[in-house]
């Protein structure tokens, strides 16, 4: 008889029970902490230079990246854990990329033939009739083609591969790369399929950041782990429907190893940090108090630094902070999530003199003006009950994925959206291809608002914290608040994807496809008369 774990939804509606373990999980507390060294996800490496899509006269450099299954350690007392990665090891190979030099990858899917994490066959996307082993890459930020940002139906089976073009039109910022297969995507992440792609730009190299050993990536996640280390994903006890509507680990994993440690020296770094949870916030800070400042956004650099003694971040969102150690040499100092363990610096003396600076003014953010928008769309979120009050799925606007569009902005106009939250969680929407900024967020009414469809609003307006006020793709939309974005619809005219990030909402519905549709060819005649 197995002994069921009770999963807690833990960082947002207390108590909750969203989901059951068959088997005992491992409890963190017997895993000896800060064991294992941070491991540095390698650089992607090109196999050559190849002619661009559109243009080849233009030669661009070529990458191949295979989707694998993988044995890794994730912790030195742990047997080897079974993952899906791309390359060889999970998080997969960074891609160090620059602005206006495009690049080509080719995805492959090498995956075995059978999934290891619970297909929830009763969703949309993830029939029986469909191969388990699905996949399709997607580029988080990327301003790309639609044909290269991986499109959740465009997943493709063991055997096959897609070829995409990343123009890298955009910023210097943290983007990174994961899964989307229509109805698995939150298997293939949890199972390890992500990793980073970052770009750089010479405004950013000329402000003199820390750099090289000095500036590192920390992709955060959590985690449940079997005794003998497997990964373990929850289910909800219908062999049916097994899906849950979040999942929470107790491991929290950096870089690939449970717990690690980083020697550091006493000076000024640069991380790179990205919240990988399928649905845990993550909230970090520094177990001797000390501040950091976050220069970053999703999108790249903010107007200015911001100090921080905690960052917030949802699934999907990235911060870019420094991290100034010069006055703690010889301290451990510990990532906390909440009053969570997550890894240790080991702050030893600084090997050299530190050169970087911080310096007071980043990058010029010019406000999208609200009076240029040429449409406000108010978007609800729901979340379907059943009877008994569980979760059956959440809803974008009240619509599901295989409905028409319905959000069909034209191409380089201005809209507002404006989420109107009527559940209890916080939900991290991304908007594919573009990068946008946060207007306000307000607390409103939802029962009435679900009732009569009457916006009452019940709070003052809050404008975005300073380290949201840069460039982001991803937004928490809080509970039971409106929160509007201002969004220019730039790149490329086509369909795309909006959702929300946390993964086991998203598989559930909490997705819909969205068009960018060309600009109306101007009218010869109204433009004369209008002249005249
Ligand atoms: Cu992180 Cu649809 O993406
Ligand atoms: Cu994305
Ligand atoms: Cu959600």
């Amino acid at each position: 008889m197995t002994r069921r774990t009770f999963v807690r939804h833990a960082s947002l509606t207390a108590l909750a029970c969203r989901g059951i373990s068959a088997v005992p999980t491992l409890n963190p507390n017997t895993l000896a902490k800060f064991v294992d060294p941070l491991p540095i996800p390698t650089i992607a490496k090109p196999l050559g230079m190849r002619a661009a899509p559109q243009d080849s006269s233009l030669r661009v450099p070529y990458f191949r990246v295979a989707m694998r299954q993988v044995e890794q350690k994730v912790h030195r007392d742990l047997p080897a854990t079974r993952l899906w990665c791309y390359g060889t090891s999970s998080p997969g190979p960074t891609f160090e990329t620059r602005t206006g030099q495009g690049l080509l990858i080719e995805w492959a899917n090498e995956l075995p033939e059978k999934h290891f994490l619970p297909i929830d066959h009763s969703l949309h996307g993830a029939e029986r009739s469909k191969p388990e082993s699905r996949g399709v890459a997607h580029v988080h930020g990327a301003k790309a083609p639609p044909d290269s940002d991986g499109y959740p139906e465009d997943w493709y089976a063991p055997g096959k591969s897609r070829t995409y073009f990343y123009p890298n039109h955009q910023e210097a910022c943290t983007l990174w790369y994961h899964d989307h297969a229509m109805g698995i995507n939150r298997l293939n992440i949890y199972a390890g399929m992500f990793g980073l792609f970052l770009v750089r730009d010479d405004m950013e190299d000329a402000l003199h950041l820390p750099h090289g050993q000095f500036e590192i990536p920390l992709v955060i996640y959590d985690r449940l782990l079997k005794q003998d280390g497997q990964l373990e994903y929850p289910v909800s006890g219908d062999p049916e429907k097994p899906w849950v509507p979040e999942v929470f680990g107790d491991v929290m994993v950096v870089n690939g190893k449970a717990f690690p440690f980083a020697d550091v020296e006493a000076r000024k770094y640069r991380f790179r940090v990205l919240n990988a949870s399928n649905g845990r916030f993550l909230h970090l800070s520094l177990s001797n108090g000390q501040r950091f400042q976050q220069i970053g956004t999703d999108q790249g650099l903010l107007p200015a630094p911001v100090p921080l003694d905690r960052s917030l971040l949802a699934p999907g969102e990235r911060a870019d902070v420094i991290v100034d150690f010069s006055g703690a040499s010889g301290q451990h100092i510990v990532l906390m999530n909440d009053s969570f363990q997550v890894m240790q610096f080991r702050v030893g003396p600084a090997k050299s003199s530190d050169h970087s600076v911080v310096p007071s003014v980043l990058r010029p953010i010019m406000r999208i003006p609200e009076s240029i928008a040429v449409k406000t769309r108010p978007l609800a979120l729901i979340e379907n009950m059943s009877m008994k009050g569980e979760s059956k799925s959440m809803l974008l606007n009240g619509t599901p994925w295989h409905m028409p569009v319905t959000e069909n902005p034209t191409l380089d106009s201005v809209e507002i959206w404006s989420f109107i939250n009527t559940t209890d969680d916080s939900h991290p929407i991304h908007l594919h291809l573009v990068r946008f900024q946060i207007l306000d967020r307000r607390r409103f009414e939802p029962f009435l608002y679900q009732t009569k469809g009457e916006l009452r609003y019940t709070g003052p307006i809050t404008p975005p914290a300073p380290e949201e006020a840069g460039w982001k793709d991803t937004v928490r939309a809080d509970p039971r608040m409106v929160t509007r974005i201002i969004v220019r619809f730039e790149g490329f005219v086509g369909r795309y994807v909006w959702h929300c990030h946390v993964l086991e909402h998203e598989d559930n519905e909490m997705m819909r496809p969205y068009d960018v549709i060309p600009a109306a060819a101007p009218n010869p005649a109204q433009s004369s008369s209008s002249l005249g």
